[in-house]
């Protein structure tokens, strides 16, 4: 009998927000789900688990003569990087013979990765799984895809409300994989909340004056973790002050520029960087230290991702956070939607993961668990 793939009980229907930067007041809805509900989700992660690998298990000895293609948006992104490994991984895990798994680099140039998905399709793919470079471009994909026949998953960069109708409405083999971003952000801002006050307000003047370096607008995940990382310090009873708001389109060298230019610019009045991942921050956290300045003595420093060296610095002090990002669960939530379309057995159109909040109380644990 088909088995579906439970749908989490995170939104994902959230349209995206604005994504200009500059500083700019938060929203007002609140994203934190109830602590009874999480229990709920994380049961019925369990089951949709458990019941994937029941199917993979029975699909087994056909999965190693079927062929997927993986579309990721740029092979330098640090985060995807750990992604597409752990999802090659865990392909072959599966089943999956690994002459048939090609995973080709769009660049971030979605003309070239339209010309992947073309070529995947003219080879005849049985399952494509695809990060596509500009999520405005997933109605076009899909209709390429779907009219070839052949199903498709998509990851971490999630197509607007209007799209993900489209596949329900029309009962269609798409699916996206991936976490509510509102989560990382809120997160975000409650690491910095916890601190308290007077530990963060150097300068004396009430407020918690920050800078914000933000992703890729083509990923929702930027707009997101900007405006919920300020609205939970806000909801903590903060007056909050933005000092500068740039784009670093997820990269560190962009972040280290842009952060050693606010800091020449407002000097000791930044209190707070918060940066939309870790690579960003990590590039910071350069600038941090080649402007004299000290983590958790007179700045702090936020992320989200949870990369190795993020932890690192959690853990030795020179960043005051992040938060894990789970590519772990993701890639092998894609995967399994993949199996769940290959046997049949097909998929809600929506699957979602929690994010898990990295401070100097768990970060050697999770550092541990992943390696
Ligand atoms: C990650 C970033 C990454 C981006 C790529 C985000 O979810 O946090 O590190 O660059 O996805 O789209």
């Amino acid at each position: 009998m088909a088995m579906k793939k439970v749908l989490s009980i995170v939104a994902a229907s959230a349209m995206a927000a604005s994504v200009l930067a500059g500083c700019a007041a938060a929203p007002a809805a609140a994203p934190a789900a109830a602590p009874a509900a999480e229990e709920a989700k994380e049961e019925v992660a369990e089951a949709a688990e458990e019941a994937a690998d029941e199917v993979a298990e029975a699909a087994n000895g056909d999965l190693a003569g079927k062929k997927v293609g993986v579309c990721i948006y740029q092979f330098s992104d640090n985060f995807m990087t750990l992604f597409r490994n752990e999802l090659e991984s865990y392909l072959v895990a599966q089943g999956f013979d690994p002459a048939n798994i090609t995973i080709v680099d769009g660049k971030n140039d979605q003309g070239e990765q339209t010309n992947q998905i073309q070529n995947f399709i003219t080879e005849g793919v049985d399952v494509l799984i695809i990060n596509p470079v500009n999520s405005s471009s997933a109605a076009t994909i899909t209709d390429l895809v779907h009219d070839a026949g052949i199903p498709l998953v998509y990851i971490n960069r999630e197509p607007d409300a209007q799209e993900e109708a489209r596949w329900a409405d029309n009962n269609w083999d798409v699916t996206y994989v991936g976490c509510d971003a509102r989560q990382s952000g809120t997160m975000q801002g409650e690491i910095i909340a916890d601190l308290g006050l007077d530990a963060i307000d150097f300068n004396g003047n009430g407020k918690i004056d920050y800078i914000m370096i933000e992703g890729d607008p083509e990923n929702i995940d930027a707009a997101y973790r900007t405006e919920y990382s300020v609205k939970a310090l806000e909801d903590a009873g903060f007056e909050v002050n933005c000092l500068d708001d740039q784009v670093g389109m997820w990269q560190q060298e962009q972040g280290q520029s842009l952060v050693a230019n606010s800091l020449a610019q407002y000097g000791n009045d930044v209190e707070v960087v918060f940066c939309n991942n870790d690579a960003m921050a990590l590039g910071a956290l350069q600038a941090i230290q080649a402007a004299g300045r000290v983590v958790g003595e007179d700045i702090y420093l936020v992320g989200v991702d949870a990369l190795t060296e993020a932890l690192e610095d959690v853990i030795a002090g020179t960043m005051t956070g992040t938060v894990f990002n789970d590519h772990i669960s993701q890639s092998h939530s894609a995967a399994d939607a993949a199996i769940n379309y290959i046997t049949g057995a097909g998929n809600e159109h929506y699957i979602g993961c929690d994010y898990v909040k990295a401070t100097k109380d768990n970060a050697e644990d999770i550092l541990a668990s992943l390696q």
